[in-house]
């Protein structure tokens, strides 16, 4: 999804601006600009592809300057070629803008814009209609101009604006699309996210929803939509910079992967006390509250939305109550029942995702409390949630969630667990003992990740097929969909999951010689049933890969090969088996030599709809 960076100071904003752009590639992108305010004169240039090809055409000193923004763009209007990348210019060439985001009305716009003023377009874009729309009402004070277009805009938007009357100053301005400023000594920044930003700053400034800043080197001011100022609370960024490296990795994805471990431990140890009580510290829910609740509803999209598919179990199993797992883009639209006594909880990694953030203020305006689960502090869905509770995974770059996936399920059970425990739901026993479990779990999933030399044979004989299905009951069907998209997002093998008891009602048709198919069997109480399952497919000669508990070796005698992971309670086995599924679809990835962290086609970051 599109970025935005932007800088003025004295340093180079070229180097400080494609660096930002640089930190931000995991958004994802197919074109990328910059625009320098030099002496007055706006410089522009932008390339299609790779950032590389923009860092080269840029290397000459004609570009130094000490103000200017940038751009990676992710098409949605238009294609990824250089005329729709962004900045875009005004026709008189005097503003310049990049926008993440889309223009609702840029057709009604545009039209104005050619029909009254003469305007000739050159991008097939709706972002170059805010260029050409703040160029028409300019008359010499860029704030003035910048507000009288922000109020005929419909659509989402984060945009940076810049005019070569005004070498001092950067405006910027917000609706439901991220956006920060960085604060700098001598310099000020401004971003669609704190990576860009990180290697500078910590001191960052979260704009909200209606905001217009101006940005000049020495301060940045936040105002309202009615010009108010604001004053706004220094966020300080705490974690490391290095987070969002490498390291010894060869990808950000098994970087992730590897973290999972620690991003476990960490998302349970700051809520377990010594004594197994659970702390909620952005969780205000108190016993009246959680009694009143007779309905959940967990909204999301992608991996989120299958950790919210096990927490519908965990929910019902807990907190008895009814809980449904709805997909956000769905949600927002079919009108749901939901009222004042309803919990929506809100589950995403980025905490930007345009339908789960809409999602979010439908079931707010239907009176619903909000509760999140999130992995970025300061997101929109964090700052617009009643109660929130943040995944510790650090930051997730690789765009296939991993480690953002299993902290949400560590989130869920801890939520679940803590409504249970105050309505009384949860016998005392088996809560000690889910906790106890809980607790294992990160060293569980490390005992998954040292078989990973069986997983990469696995991949070497299974990478070049062409289709693969995945098949569980209970808990296993969550952990059997998660599966199945991290192997399609990264090797785009048409993959395809589905509760094994479903199989019969018609996909079995497709079972024929040699079909590969990962049979979760981690659940005990419905192990009998999986070994049917199996029996049912091994009759049409399909290849059997199982995920069982070990112990389990039953299993072994009806499938072709046997992944095991450790003895665990059937309650906890989605935050353990999906861990080898990951690296399966990681490395059957890599011999098919694909772009690992940034599949085709694919954002981290979905801010639109
Ligand atoms: C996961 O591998 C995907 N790339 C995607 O499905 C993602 O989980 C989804 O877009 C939701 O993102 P969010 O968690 O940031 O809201």
């Amino acid at each position: 999804m599109c970025g935005i960076v932007g800088y003025i100071g004295t340093g180079s904003a070229k180097e400080i601006v494609l660096s930002g752009l640089k930190n931000l590639e995991y958004r994802g992108y197919d074109s990328a600009g910059i625009a320098i305010n030099k002496k007055g004169k706006l410089l522009l240039r932008k390339e299609s592809g790779e950032l590389e090809n923009l860092i080269a055409k840029t290397r000459k000193a004609e570009f130094d300057g000490n103000m200017g923004i940038g751009h990676t763009r992710w098409a949605t209007h238009g294609s990824p070629i250089r005329e729709n990348a962004h900045p875009h210019l005004s026709a008189d060439g005097r503003i310049a803008i990049v926008h993440n985001g889309i223009i609702e009305n840029y057709i009604e716009l545009k039209n104005m814009l050619i029909k009254d003023h003469g305007i000739e377009f050159r991008s097939e874009t709706d972002s170059e209609v805010i260029a050409q729309l703040i160029g028409v009402l300019y008359e010499g004070n860029l704030l003035d101009a910048v507000r009288a277009a922000v109020s005929r805009m419909r659509g989402a938007y984060a945009v940076g604006i810049i005019c070569s009357e005004d070498p001092d100053t950067i405006i910027a301005v917000r609706k439901d699309a991220p956006l920060i400023a960085g604060i700098g000594e001598g310099c000020n920044y401004l971003a669609s996210d704190i990576p860009a930003v990180l290697s500078y700053t910590r001191d960052i400034y979260v704009i909200e929803n209606g905001e217009i800043v101006v940005i000049t080197k020495d301060d940045i001011k936040i105002y309202d939509e009615d010009m108010t100022r604001i004053g706004r609370e220094v966020m300080r960024v705490t974690w490391d910079a290095t987070a969002a490296d490498k390291g010894e990795y060869e990808d950000f994805m098994k970087k992730e992967i590897f973290e999972q471990p620690d991003g476990v431990r960490k998302t349970l140890g700051r809520r377990l006390t010594n004594d197994g009580e659970i702390k909620l510290d952005g969780i205000k829910l108190s016993k009246e509250e959680i009694d009143n609740i007779d309905r959940i509803y967990i909204v999301a999209c992608g991996t989120a939305a299958h950790a919210g598919i096990q927490g519908v179990t965990l929910f019902e199993k807990f907190a008895k109550i009814p809980a449904e797992m709805d997909i956000a883009s769905e949600f927002r639209y079919r009108n749901p029942l939901v009222n004042e006594r309803t919990l929506c909880v809100c589950i995403s990694q980025s905490g930007e995702t345009s339908d789960t953030l809409e999602a979010l203020r439908e079931a707010k305006r239907k009176g619903a409390r909000i509760l999140s689960i999130c992995n970025v502090v300061g997101s929109s869905v964090a700052r617009e949630s009643d109660d929130v509770m943040f995944t510790e995974a650090g930051p997730e770059i690789a765009v296939a969630s991993t480690k953002a996936y299993t902290t949400q399920l560590v989130c869920l059970y801890l939520i679940a667990l803590y409504m249970g425990r105050k309505k009384g739901t949860v016998p005392d026993e088996k809560y000690a003992s889910l906790i106890a479990e809980l607790r294992q779990t990160p060293d569980k999933i490390k005992e998954v990740l040292k078989t990973e030399k069986q997983i990469e044979k696995l991949a070497e004989q299974f990478y070049i097929k062409e289709q693969i299905f995945y098949i569980g009951r209970g808990m296993d069907v969550g952990t059997a969909l998660e599966a199945s998209l991290k192997l399609k997002e990264i090797t785009y093998i048409n993959s395809f999951a589905i509760g094994a008891g479903e199989l019969k009602h018609g996909t079995i048709a497709l079972v024929r010689n040699g079909t590969l198919f990962f049979v979760l069997a981690t659940q005990d109480k419905l192990y009998e049933k999986m070994l049917s399952n199996i029996e049912e497919i091994k009759a049409r000669k399909a290849h059997v890969v199982s995920i069982a508990k070990k112990g389990n070796s039953r299993v072994a005698k009806v499938s072709d090969e046997v992944i095991y992971i450790p003895e665990c309670a059937d309650d906890v086995t989605p935050l353990i088996a999906i861990v080898p599924m990951q690296l399966l679809a990681y490395h059957m990835a890599k011999l098919l030599k694909r772009n690992i962290d940034k599949p085709r086609n694919l954002a981290k970051s979905v801010t639109v709809e």
